[in-house]
């Protein structure tokens, strides 16, 4: 992700074209961000937070000749309707916070503002990237030679503003010359798994083997896998963990069958306020998702349908998350702390 050339627009990769086409895209207006989030043209709990904050830069050049009150209100009421578009990760309320607390500290004209505004989105994007390559670090040792891994939705480069969570040990476990081969689920009903995971890591050389979400647990049984990582939308202070949908049954098997669980997520990730996983706001998407995915009816026209884009996996589940801090282990307990760029940041 990253600006235009002429800073005027975000420029994302449209996610909802891939594996068909390679599109990338300008957002210029703050309709632009809000319908790219919405209809996940970008998408992945990192990837939306920094489009967020990005977001706002360009859509507050409309009113950057107003009175610096009235700069400041539109930018507010620009931010409140982009933190407004998915309510499960926490990294959009995260980052769009943390640009309304810039725009607060700066005394100063509007353009002034504006330009703090992108520094500081630019400054949320680049701690993203190298929160991806920490996790990558310090998930190393998670990933030994000859691994066999079940990943689910899709974790990597296209979720965040580097090389991704859940897939970034994986990237770099055979950067470091460990043979690895990923098992890929599908991830009904948007197939991020199938169009996006299986898509970045072919492209990167990696083994990868696209299964249906029902074909896990029987590959499990079968010793053909010897753990499971997958990213996070939201971890509450307990360690509970909302993810993709289905993310909950892959621990649930993983369990039965002693394989271990981890979850790869940055700091943006953590929601240190909210105490457990039944306090996670999880969204629900439209039935059409489900029932004509990508334009063919696949059930009756007037079926009812249930479809929460996310689940919860309770942390009893969980062997491991891996962070930008570290690997952290049972019992989870995660107090506040001063973000890793806390010192660059103030
Ligand atoms: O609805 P999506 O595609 O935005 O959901 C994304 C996921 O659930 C990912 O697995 C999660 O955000 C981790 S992203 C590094």
């Amino acid at each position: 992700m990253d600006w235009s050339p002429d800073g005027d627009a975000v420029r994302i990769i449209d996610q909802r074209r891939l594996p068909e086409v390679f599109v990338e895209r300008d957002l210029c207006t703050l309709d632009d961000v809000c319908d790219a989030i919405r209809t996940l043209a970008v998408r992945g709990a990192p990837a939306i937070g920094v489009a967020g904050a990005m977001g706002i830069v360009v859509a507050s050049r409309a009113f950057v000749d107003d009175t610096p009150d009235r700069f400041r209100e539109r930018v507010r009421a620009t931010a409140m309707a982009i933190r407004a578009t998915r309510p499960t990760a926490v990294n959009l309320p995260w980052a769009v916070d943390r640009m309304l607390g810039c725009a607060a500290s700066i005394d100063d004209s509007p353009h002034a503002i504006l330009e703090a505004l992108r520094r500081e989105a630019t400054a949320i994007r680049d701690e993203d990237r190298t929160m991806c390559d920490r996790i990558a670090t310090h998930g190393l040792s998670l990933i030994p030679d000859g691994a066999r891994v079940l990943t689910h939705c899709n974790a990597g480069a296209l979720a965040t503003a580097g090389i991704g969570t859940a897939l970034a040990p994986i990237y770099l476990a055979v950067a470091s010359g460990r043979r690895v081969e990923v098992f890929v689920d599908e991830t009904r009903p948007l197939l991020q798994g199938s169009r996006l995971t299986s898509w970045e890591l072919t492209r990167a050389g990696i083994p990868a083997t696209v299964i249906a979400d029902n074909m896990a647990a029987s590959l499990m049984r079968a010793g053909r896998i010897d753990l499971c990582i997958v990213g996070a939308d939201r971890i509450a202070r307990n360690g509970d963990v909302a993810n993709k949908v289905g993310t909950y049954g892959v621990a649930v098997s993983a369990h039965h069958h002693g394989i271990p669980m981890y979850v790869a997520a940055p700091t943006s990730t953590f929601d240190y306020a909210t105490p457990n996983g039944d306090a996670i706001e999880i969204e629900q998407r439209s039935a059409d998702e489900v029932r004509r995915g990508f334009g063919v009816l696949t059930a009756a026209q007037d079926a009812r349908v249930h479809n929460p884009a996310f689940d919860v996996t309770p942390a009893a589940l969980i062997t491991a998350i891996v962070s930008d801090r570290g690997v952290h282990r049972p019992p989870y307990d995660f107090a506040p702390t001063a973000h890793p760029f806390a010192a660059a940041v103030a």
